[in-house]
């Protein structure tokens, strides 16, 4: 029997999540969504029901799941609760999506369509690439990293874990054995060109990006 495929959270991002789903395996058979206790959810999306994830308790093990959260510190801690309960992180690659076999992927990522990844690159855990994104060689995306829709990376760029880059966002190159790096926690406006390295935990925002807020 085909194992099941658990996705968290029911929101837009999950509805993005079946849609591509649908496009790996043309159906939904053996897909489930569940939500934990106190997150606002509709019953159902798509037709599959939205069943409260304490429901699980020792059926999670030998389950694969994603976590569709867009605040990646609930993320991660939901991503943990499933870790040790069992399951398994699935990695979810969009048919449409370009890449090399030079890309690793962190269990728990996923990258949606018409994205393009090209070569010496490493995803993180738990790492959303939104529809469009494009991601040069020699790149590092960090665990539990965000990139929204049509970001643009250009190569040797390090972006650290949990930073969130909004939609349309562009990074500029950094140099051989001295990547542009984006630090941990950091949050890039949407629309921002960043051409310098932005330090842990700042916003930046603006052509060129800078620190705001
Ligand atoms: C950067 C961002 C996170 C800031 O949100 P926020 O903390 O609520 O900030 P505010 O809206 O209060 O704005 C703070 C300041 O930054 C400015 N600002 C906000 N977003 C900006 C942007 N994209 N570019 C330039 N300036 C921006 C605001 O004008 C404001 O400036 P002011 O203080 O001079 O008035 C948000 O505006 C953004 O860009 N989010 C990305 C959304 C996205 O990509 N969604 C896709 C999800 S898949």
């Amino acid at each position: 029997m085909a194992r099941q495929l658990l996705i968290i959270g029911a929101g837009g991002h999950a509805r993005e999540l079946l849609w591509l789903v649908s496009r790996i395996q043309g159906h939904l058979d053996h897909v489930r969504v569940a939500v934990e206790a106190g997150w606002a959810a509709p019953r159902e999306i798509d037709g599959i029901a939205v069943e409260p994830l304490d429901a699980y308790g020792s059926r999670l093990a030998g389950v694969d799941y994603v976590v569709a959260i867009g605040d990646s510190r609930a993320r991660e801690r939901v991503a943990g609760r499933l870790d040790a309960a069992g399951a398994t992180a699935a990695i979810l690659i969009d048919p449409s999506v370009q890449r090399s076999d030079r890309v690793e992927f962190g269990p728990g990522s996923v990258v949606c369509a018409a994205s393009v990844l090209t070569c010496d690159i490493a995803i993180g855990r738990h790492v959303h690439i939104n529809a469009g994104c494009l991601i040069h060689h020699d790149a590092r995306i960090g665990d539990f990293a965000t990139l929204s829709p049509g970001v643009r990376i250009a190569g040797h760029v390090e972006i650290g874990e949990h930073a969130f880059i909004g939609i349309g966002a562009t990074i500029i190159n950094g140099r051989p054995g001295s990547p542009l790096r984006i630090g941990p926690g950091a949050v890039v406006a949407a629309g921002a060109c960043v051409c310098r390295d932005v330090r842990s935990g700042v916003m930046v925002a603006g052509v060129p990006a800078t620190p705001k807020g």
